[in-house]
C-alpha cells in the first residue's frame, strides 16, 4: 500500500518509538554495514544505525516517506532508494538486512512473500543476518471499537480496526481531525491494510527458503509466549 498520504501522520505517531532501536543497532554493530533496510519509512531506524557511522541503504517505495526520511538523515550516510522489496535487484549483497516495525505485513499474498524472501536470500551475505519484527496476532483488539490514539498539537487521531481472520488481514482506519487557527475542523480518513503472520506460517516460510532462524517474543530476546507483543526474528542462510 502507498504510505505517501499518511507520511506526516506516521511521523507524528512514531518518530519517538524506540523499543526496537537497541535490538537493531546491536545487530548493526555485530554484523557491520552497509545495512539494507526494507520499508525504511521516515528513517527512524536508518538514522539510529547511521549515527553509529554505518552506511545504510534505505529502500522505501512511498515518495513522501522518503522525502521525510531524507530530511531526517541529511548529514548521515543513508542512501534512499525508491524500490519494492518484492523485486529486489540491488546488485550487491549485505551483511545485515532488516525489516523493522511490521514492514513485512505489507506482503499480502503467498506469492509476494515468496518473491520478497527469495530476493532477501539472494542479497544476504553468507554468515550475515536478516532481522525483522512483526505484530503478534494474539493481540488483535476488538474490531470496530473507536479509540482515541493520541493528541499531536492541533491534531487528534482516532482509530478503529477491522479484522478479517480468513484473509489474515487487519485494517486500521484512522480519523485525523485537525483544528485550524480559525477553529475550523478538518477530518481526514486513512486506511492502513496489513496482513499478519501466524507463528508456524512464519517458520515454514523461512524454512522453505533454507533460512536458519531464532524466534523471540521481544526485543530483549525474551522467549515467545502467547502474551508476547511481537515476533522478533533473526535469520541466516543455512
Ligand atoms: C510500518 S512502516 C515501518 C517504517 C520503518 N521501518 C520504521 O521502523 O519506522 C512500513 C513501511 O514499509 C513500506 N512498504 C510497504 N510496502 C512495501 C514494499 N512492497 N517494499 C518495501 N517497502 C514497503 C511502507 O511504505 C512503510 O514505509
Amino acid at each position: 500500500m502507498d504510505y505517501s498520504p499518511i507520511a506526516l501522520l506516521y511521523q507524528l505517531q512514531y518518530e519517538n518509538y524506540a523499543d526496537d532501536l537497541e535490538f537493531y543497532t546491536r545487530l548493526a554493530q555485530d554484523y557491520g554495514g552497509p545495512v539494507l533496510e526494507l520499508g525504511a519509512g521516515t528513517g527512524r531506524v536508518a538514522r539510529a544505525l547511521a549515527r553509529l557511522g554505518l552506511e545504510v541503504w534505505a529502500l522505501e517505495p512511498a515518495e513522501e516517506m522518503r522525502k521525510l526520511g531524507a530530511r531526517h538523515t541529511r548529514d548521515l550516510k543513508v542512501k534512499w532508494l525508491p524500490g519494492d522489496m518484492r523485486r529486489l535487484e540491488l546488485g550487491r549483497q549485505f551483511p545485515l538486512i532488516i525489516a523493522p516495525f511490521n514492514a513485512l505485513m505489507h506482503l499480502y499474498t503467498l506469492e509476494e512473500q515468496d518473491q520478497a524472501l527469495q530476493g532477501i536470500a539472494a542479497h544476504l551475505e553468507k554468515g550475515g543476518r536478516f532481522a525483522f519484527d512483526l505484530y503478534n496476532p494474539a493481540h488483535i483488539g476488538p474490531a470496530g471499537v473507536l479509540q482515541h490514539e493520541g493528541s499531536y498539537g492541533p491534531t487528534q487521531v482516532f482509530l478503529y480496526q477491522e479484522h478479517h481472520p480468513i484473509a489474515q488481514a487487519l485494517l486500521t482506519h484512522y480519523l485525523v481531525d485537525t483544528t485550524s487557527p480559525k477553529g475550523h475542523l478538518r477530518r481526514q480518513h486513512h486506511t492502513l491494510t496489513q496482513r499478519y503472520y501466524t507463528r508456524y506460517e512464519l517458520e515454514r516460510w523461512l524454512r522453505a527458503f533454507a533460512f536458519g532462524y531464532r524466534l523471540y517474543g521481544g526485543f530483549h530476546k525474551e522467549p515467545l509466549l502467547a502474551e508476547s507483543p511481537v515476533f522478533v526474528v533473526e535469520a541466516w542462510r543455512s
